[in-house]
C-alpha cells in the first residue's frame, strides 16, 4: 500500500496538465474501490459466528452458552472457574449484557492485583482523609456497580479478612466506606471468577466456608481449550482476524499445515496464548503463516503427535 502511495505521488509530481491528472484522480477511485472489497472480503473471512459473543462449537461450549442463557436473567451470583486465559472475563460479560441490568453499569476488581490494604476501600469506597492518599471522598465498586453487575476477578486471592466484609455487604446489601459512619445500600448482581479450586482453600482455611456457600450458587465451568474439540480452528480463524487488523499489510491466513500444528498443540495458557501466538505469527509472516512461522514449542507439537501416532 505504501508503495503505491509513492508511485503515485511520484506521478502527480510529474503529472504535466489537468488530463493527466483526471486520468490520476480516475486511476485512484477505482483503487479505492478495489481496497474497499478487498476489506469487506476479509472481514467476511473472519466473520465466524458468535454465541454470547464468543467463538466455539464445542459440545462443552455449547453446555457454557446454555448455562449463560439460563442463569442470566436472575440475580442469583455466578462463579466461573476456568483455567488462565479460557475467557472468564467474557463469560462475566455476557451474564451482564443478558441481564435485565444490562443497561445498568459493569464493573470488574481483580482482587490478585488490588494490594490488600487498598482492596476495602476499592469495594467499599472512603472518605476524605481516612488513609494516607485519600485526599477526597471516593465511591468504591460496588456503589459504582449498583442497578449493575460487579465482577469480581481471582477472588480465591481475596485475603480472609477482606472474605468476612465482602459477605456481609452481599447478605445486607449495604456497604460502608472506610472512615465512614454511614452505610450506603447497593443493588449489584455479583459474578465471581477463579482459576483455583475454592473447595480446597476452604479446607486450607483460606478461604472462608460461609463465604464459599454464599458464591457457589450457580457455577460455570470454562472447558480448557484443549477440550474443545473443533473449536481451535473456529478461534483461530477469528482471532487472525482480529490481530491481522493491528498489522500492516494484507490481511493473513494459516496454511493447513500450520493449522494442524495449533490442533495439536495442549494450549496451556488456552484462548489468549493462542491469540498471543497468532499475533506474533502475524507479525513474522506478510501473507499466509507457515509452521515456520509458529514458536518452537508449537512446532514440536508436531514431533510429539508424530512419535504418538
Ligand atoms: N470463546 C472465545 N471466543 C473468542 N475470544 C475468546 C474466547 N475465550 C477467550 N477469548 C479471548 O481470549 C482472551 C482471554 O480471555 P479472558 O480475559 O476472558 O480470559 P480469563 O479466563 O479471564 O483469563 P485469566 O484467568 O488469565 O484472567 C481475551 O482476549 C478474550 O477476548
Ligand atoms: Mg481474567
Amino acid at each position: 500500500m505504501s508503495e503505491l502511495v509513492g508511485r503515485l505521488e511520484a506521478l502527480i509530481s510529474e503529472a504535466r496538465d489537468a488530463g493527466e491528472l483526471a486520468e490520476l484522480a480516475e486511476a485512484l477511485t477505482v483503487a479505492a474501490r478495489e481496497a474497499a472489497r478487498a476489506v469487506d472480503r476479509s472481514s467476511s473471512e473472519s466473520d465466524v459466528e458468535l454465541h454470547c459473543g464468543m467463538v466455539g462449537e464445542s459440545e462443552a461450549m455449547q453446555r457454557v452458552y446454555s448455562l449463560i442463557e439460563r442463569v442470566a436473567p436472575s440475580d442469583v451470583p455466578v462463579l466461573v472457574y476456568g483455567e488462565t486465559g479460557t475467557g472468564k472475563e467474557l463469560v462475566a460479560r455476557a451474564l451482564h449484557q443478558r441481564s435485565p441490568r444490562a443497561k445498568g453499569p459493569l464493573l470488574a476488581l481483580n482482587c490478585a492485583a488490588v494490594s490488600p490494604n487498598l482492596i476495602e476501600s476499592e469495594l467499599f469506597g472512603h472518605k476524605r482523609g481516612s488513609f494516607t492518599g485519600a485526599v477526597s471522598d471516593r465511591d468504591g465498586h460496588f456503589v459504582a456497580a449498583s442497578g449493575g453487575t460487579l465482577f469480581l476477578d481471582e477472588i480465591g486471592d481475596m485475603p480472609l479478612d477482606m472474605q468476612a466484609k465482602l459477605l456481609r455487604a452481599l447478605e445486607e446489601r449495604v456497604v460502608r466506606p472506610v472512615g465512614s459512619a454511614k452505610s450506603i445500600p447497593v443493588d449489584i448482581r455479583l459474578v465471581a471468577a477463579t482459576n483455583r479450586d475454592l473447595a480446597e482453600l476452604v479446607e486450607e482455611n483460606t478461604f472462608r466456608s460461609d463465604l464459599y456457600y454464599r458464591l457457589n450458587v450457580v457455577t460455570i465451568q470454562l472447558p480448557a481449550l484443549r477440550e474443545r474439540a473443533g473449536d481451535v480452528a473456529l478461534l483461530a480463524r477469528f482471532l487472525l482476524g482480529r490481530v491481522s487488523r493491528e498489522v500492516a499489510g494484507a490481511p493473513r491466513s494459516l496454511s493447513p499445515e500450520a493449522l494442524e500444528l495449533l490442533e495439536t498443540y495442549p494450549w496451556p495458557g488456552n484462548v489468549r496464548q493462542l491469540e498471543n501466538e497468532l499475533r506474533r505469527a502475524a507479525a513474522l509472516s506478510d501473507g499466509v503463516i507457515g509452521p515456520e512461522d509458529l514458536s518452537p514449542e508449537i512446532q514440536a507439537a508436531r514431533h510429539r503427535s508424530a512419535e504418538d501416532g
